[in-house]
């Protein structure tokens, strides 16, 4: 697979178990979460009501999902993005990025104009080269995390 490959479009409520097995497995990734996840299984979740809602984006190639996000309309007007989850095997290939610019494009469509998301510290220099900006600490149950926000450009 090449950068460009492939497409984005709206989830399926079928394909709810083949998304969590993604989010468990790109989950994994980082060693010291694995005794957490492992000891809290109801973390990796795609809540049924994101998808029916229309709120969570897949990327595919050839009928392959290759990684899924997950964007909230927040009540103070933000867009959030919940989840961002890439099958580790295709990581490093832009799919990440197209899953933030297809967020960022939809959650301005809904008239927000910022999108936040609590990022592992991990992924700050993914979000950054995305153009998300840091603007402070938010510490979940699984440790330390970041607040991230990304100022959408407003529409013409
Ligand atoms: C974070 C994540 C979604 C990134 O997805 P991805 O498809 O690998 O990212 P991209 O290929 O679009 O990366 C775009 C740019 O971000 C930066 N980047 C991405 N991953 C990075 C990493 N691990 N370390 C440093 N920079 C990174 C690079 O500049 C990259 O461009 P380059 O490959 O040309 O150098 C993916 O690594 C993932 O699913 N991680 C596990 C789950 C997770 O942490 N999700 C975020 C929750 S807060």
């Amino acid at each position: 697979m090449t950068t460009g490959e492939g497409h984005v479009r709206a989830a399926r409520v079928d394909e709810v178990p083949a998304l969590e097995d993604l989010m468990r497995e790109a989950s994994l990734m980082w060693p010291d979460h694995r005794d957490d996840l492992l000891a809290h299984p109801d973390a990796i979740e795609v809540p049924l009501r994101d998808v029916r809602g229309g709120r969570v984006r897949v990327h595919e190639v050839d009928d392959v999902v290759t990684g899924f996000a997950t964007v909230l309309a927040l009540p103070d007007g933000d867009a959030e993005l919940d989840a961002l989850f890439v099958r580790p095997a295709l990581m490093r290939r832009g799919i990440g990025a197209r899953l933030v610019a297809d967020a960022a494009r939809r959650a301005r469509d809904e008239g927000a104009a910022r999108m936040v998301v609590t990022a592992d510290p991990r992924a700050e220099a993914f979000y950054g080269r995305c153009g998300f900006r840091t603007v402070g600490e938010a510490p979940t149950r699984f440790g330390p995390a970041i607040r991230m926000l990304l100022d959408l450009a407003p529409r013409p």
